[in-house]
């Protein structure tokens, strides 16, 4: 293991019915209160009417920002922002998903801090302060509800980065399985190719004697795996979505990356094709990440064999690591394919005409990944890979 600090300060608050603990956990930080939230799923479902309703409860002075795009836009941020500043907001509140909650994010430091808002995505100022902030989830996927991390949008520019900073962990996030019960099935399944990326980027790098994250990881993995067919066919089934709602905040809020540096280099290039082409995040990464894989087998060759044996059941019996691995990879391609995930470019109709515009786009920073650094070369191959 390589030496490493834990620091996770996000109250993480679980199960049915958790939504009530608003009017407990507000309350701690201030009254005049930001409702950040997106498209209008929620007035659909109802969940805004509960969460203005408690908001009221507790005599919260409450203004809002709505329709927070999905890959959530700087002008949307810059327009909270504005809010805070103006209104002298004291705590924000996101009901949404994680592009939502990663545009409070922005807003929160973005309140706080005197320049542009895009300086601090672009990592030309680091976020020192921020708003307090909680978060009402409704989607599983990005793990945002438990992190630090946030990606925005440029739309002007089609830029699209992560950012983060020790203040913009949520104070606390409230998941109730019910709340997921109407994400569609198209999202649902974006959800589940989401956080399994986010446990292959951590589960690729070259560091030794990490027996511990390896099996937690690999038990996320199986986990994922024999729920994700159950509950795409059966959205309303509240023990499948809480499992899945666990697993994708497990999965990326710090707890299964200590000791080792995760890889990182797929969500980068996705990042870079969905700033061009505005594709769902985990559409992208679906295509993206078996290419990834193959392109790097050679690197670690036994890490491969590895996961294809205790996470995809391969049998290793008279193969090689190689042949182990690339079975593997067939086996993740197979059951994204088979819950309805897409697999080549061609099904967003990209062809090959922007491919160096995105691969420059991910070069922006030089080469990347921790598993293996990339060049330009390696990103046209494996987005030519993916068309
Ligand atoms: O906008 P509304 O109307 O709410 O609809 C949303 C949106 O259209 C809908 N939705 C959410 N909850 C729903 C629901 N529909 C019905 N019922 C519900 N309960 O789902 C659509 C997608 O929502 P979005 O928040 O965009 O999805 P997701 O949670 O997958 O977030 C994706 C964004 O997160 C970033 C991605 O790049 C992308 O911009 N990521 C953030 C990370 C982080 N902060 O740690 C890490 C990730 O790797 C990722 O990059
Ligand atoms: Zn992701």
């Amino acid at each position: 293991m390589e030496t490493f600090t834990f620091y996770n300060p996000t109250k993480l608050i679980f199960g049915k019915d958790q939504v009530e603990q608003l009017k407990e956990q507000v309350p701690q930080y201030g009254n005049k209160v930001l409702l950040v939230y997106g498209g209008g799923s929620i007035k659909r479902n109802g969940l805004y009417d509960q969460v203005t309703g408690l908001l009221k409860e507790i005599g919260a002075e409450v203004h809002e920002l709505s329709g927070v795009e999905p890959n959530p836009r700087l002008t949307t941020a810059e327009k909270g922002i504005k809010i805070c500043k103006d209104e002298g907001i004291e705590f924000i509140l996101a009901v949404g998903g994680g592009s939502v909650i990663d545009c409070t994010k922005l807003i929160a430091a973005g309140a706080k801090y005197d320049g542009e808002a895009w300086d601090l995505v672009t990592k030309k100022a680091f976020a020192k302060e921020a708003l307090p902030f909680g978060t009402v989830l409704t989607l599983a996927a990005t793990g945002s509800e438990m992190n630090a991390g946030s990606v925005i949008t440029n739309a002007e520019t089609q830029e699209k980065y992560g950012w983060g900073s020790p203040v913009t962990f949520p104070k606390f996030s409230i998941l109730d399985p019910q709340n997921t019960f109407t994400v569609p099935q198209d999202q649902t399944i974006y959800g589940i190719v989401d956080m399994m990326s986010h446990l292959f980027e951590q589960y690729y790098h070259n560091t030794k004697n990490t027996p511990v994250q390896d099996q937690l990881i690999e038990g996320v993995l199986r986990t994922v795996i024999e729920t994700a067919p159950k509950l795409v066919n059966d959205l309303e089934n509240y023990e499948l979505r809480e499992t899945i709602l666990y697993c994708g905040t497990l999965a990326l809020n710090g707890m299964l990356q200590m000791g080792y540096r995760g890889d990182w280099a797929s969500h980068n290039i996705e990042h870079a094709v969905s700033a061009v082409y505005d594709i769902p995040h985990a559409g992208g990464l679906a295509i993206l990440f078996p290419n990834w894989m193959k392109h790097n087998l050679e690197v670690n060759e036994a890490r491969f064999a590895q996961m294809a044996v205790r996470v995809f059941g391969v049998d290793p019996e008279g193969k090689s690591d190689r042949q182990i691995g690339e079975e593997g990879i067939e086996r993740l391609r197979q059951f994204w394919t088979e819950i309805g995930a897409p697999s080549t470019l061609a099904d967003y109709e990209i062809g090959d005409d922007k491919i160096d515009v995105m691969a420059d786009k991910a070069m922006i920073n030089g080469e990347f990944g921790n598993f293996k650094k990339l060049n330009k070369e390696d990103v046209v191959q494996i987005l030519t890979a993916s068309l």
